[in-house]
């Protein structure tokens, strides 16, 4: 018996930027700054029937008192604009979704409509866009105070709406392109749109062709109560991060589900996809040397991790004595609270900080559900079981390194496909004729 088949993804997580840099093992000689390593890396995953690859990304360096903690081992920066390099992904691929993340807060919203519709009509249809709401780079793109959290999703949202209403302000009809009558379009069936909200004030109609095959699809990575709203009224494409245990798969579906309804749209139209960071090995044996080793992380290792960790909390955390307990007073009040309690875990704030950078290194077993190192067919398993509680699919994540892909990729794959979970195929019709396939 086959299994159902699921949706598979690749998050780019350290975006368009130095990825792999301070990982010896991917000191290739690439460019990252030129797109032959993305273009690869797209051919791979469009070989292996990904539906999608989605590339993270921050437009800032950061507050200027902690720019040099983000670069320093370019975990925050320089990054450069992934809705740029889409166009090379396009040209290397023929199926294959490209998603660069978007924030409202650096486009207004004609000039948005107009660069993805050109996107959306030279990829046929193939362009996905991550609609981020981070407010930290507020300052770069105007003086105004920034954004609160559920503001930025306020703000999201009519952007969005106002994105749709001049993609749509061509009626049916208004395209004419008929030779015989030498006519290009009728004007009479072009909206004016006028947007006039709180945030943004436009005029329609859009500059640019109506589409053939759906608008570009919408995807959200946003995880709170206001997030999974968002993504049930809006998104085609969900970035789940839960806990991946039946209760907590269920729940998190139940809630986008239930949000898609009283937005007047069917469960089936958001497509979630959970994103997991598989270690997959060739043998358990290999599987279980990996886990052991993690538990006696070395200095090297521990210092690899507290120099990412400074970059994501903006606090340099390499400058602390690792045998002292970490004083909660380093971090300032720009630092989100959810970072320091995830660095924290249930440790709490006597355990000195080499135990919460130790418990940041240690993996576990994919087979005993306490972590994601594996062998092929153990992480199948989980994606199958996954597929028994309802979830539509996965979303691998990690750089674009053609080891990582490798690694992750080549055991993997024909296990997935002999199972029936990744597709043979390629729908015709673009990105949303693949989500909608099954
Ligand atoms: C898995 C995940 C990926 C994200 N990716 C980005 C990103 O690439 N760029 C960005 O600026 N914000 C990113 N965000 C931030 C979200 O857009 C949002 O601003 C933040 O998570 C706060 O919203 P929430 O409380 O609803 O999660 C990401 C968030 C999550 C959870």
């Amino acid at each position: 018996m086959t299994a159902r088949p699921q949706h598979f993804g690749w998050f780019l997580a350290r975006g368009f930027g130095p990825q792999g840099w301070g990982y010896p093992s991917l000191d290739w000689d690439y460019d990252w700054t030129r797109p032959d390593i993305y273009q690869e890396a797209a051919r791979t995953l469009e070989q292996a029937g990904f539906d999608l690859v989605i590339i993270e990304d921050a437009p800032s360096l950061g507050s200027p008192s902690t720019i040099d903690l983000r670069v320093r081992h370019a975990f925050g920066g320089p990054k450069h604009d992934p809705l740029l390099l889409a166009p090379y992904l396009f040209q290397a691929t023929e199926h294959l979704g490209v998603v660069p993340t978007v924030n409202p807060a650096a486009y207004l919203p004609y000039t948005a409509a107009r660069q993805f519709a050109t996107l959306q009509h030279l990829s046929g249809h193939r362009l996905g866009l991550n609609v981020v709401t981070d407010t930290g780079s507020a300052r770069h793109f105007s003086d105004a105070p920034q954004l609160g959290h559920d503001e930025a999703y306020d703000r999201a949202e009519e952007w969005l709406a106002g994105i749709r209403d001049l993609w749509r302000s061509w009626d049916e009809g208004a395209l004419v392109a008929d030779r015989g009558s030498d006519v290009y379009a009728d004007g009479t069936k072009m909206r004016a749109v006028r947007h006039r909200g709180d945030r943004f004030s436009f005029d329609g109609p859009l500059n640019a062709l109506p589409f053939t095959d759906g608008e570009p699809a919408i995807v959200s990575p946003g995880g709170s109560g206001r997030g999974l709203g968002f993504a049930g009224a809006n998104s085609d494409v969900q970035l789940a991060l839960a806990p991946l245990h039946e209760a907590s798969v269920r729940a998190y579906r139940t809630r986008i589900h239930d949000a898609a309804r009283a937005a007047g749209r069917r469960p089936e139209d958001i497509k979630i996809l959970f994103a997991i960071q598989p270690v997959i090995v060739s043998s358990a044996e290999e599987a279980d040397r990996i886990v052991s080793a993690s538990l006696d992380p070395d200095d090297a290792a521990l210092l690899q991790i507290a120099r990412k960790q400074s970059s994501d909390l903006e606090t340099d955390l390499t400058a602390l004595d690792p045998d002292q307990p970490l004083d909660l007073s380093v971090f300032g009040a720009h630092v989100s609270q959810g970072s320091i309690q995830r660095l924290l875990g249930d440790r709490g704030e006597k355990a000195p900080l080499r135990a919460h950078l130790a418990a940041l290194a240690r993996a576990g077993r994919i087979s005993d559900r306490t972590g994601f190192v594996g062998t092929a067919e153990e992480f199948a398993d989980l994606v199958e079981e996954l597929g028994e509680w309802g979830n539509d699919g996965v979303l691998l994540w990690g750089d674009f390194h053609p080891v990582t892909l490798h690694r992750t990729l080549d055991e993997l794959v024909p296990v997935l496909r002999r199972r029936g979970i990744l597709r043979r195929e390629y729908a015709p019709g673009g990105l949303h004729a693949n989500l909608r396939a099954f």
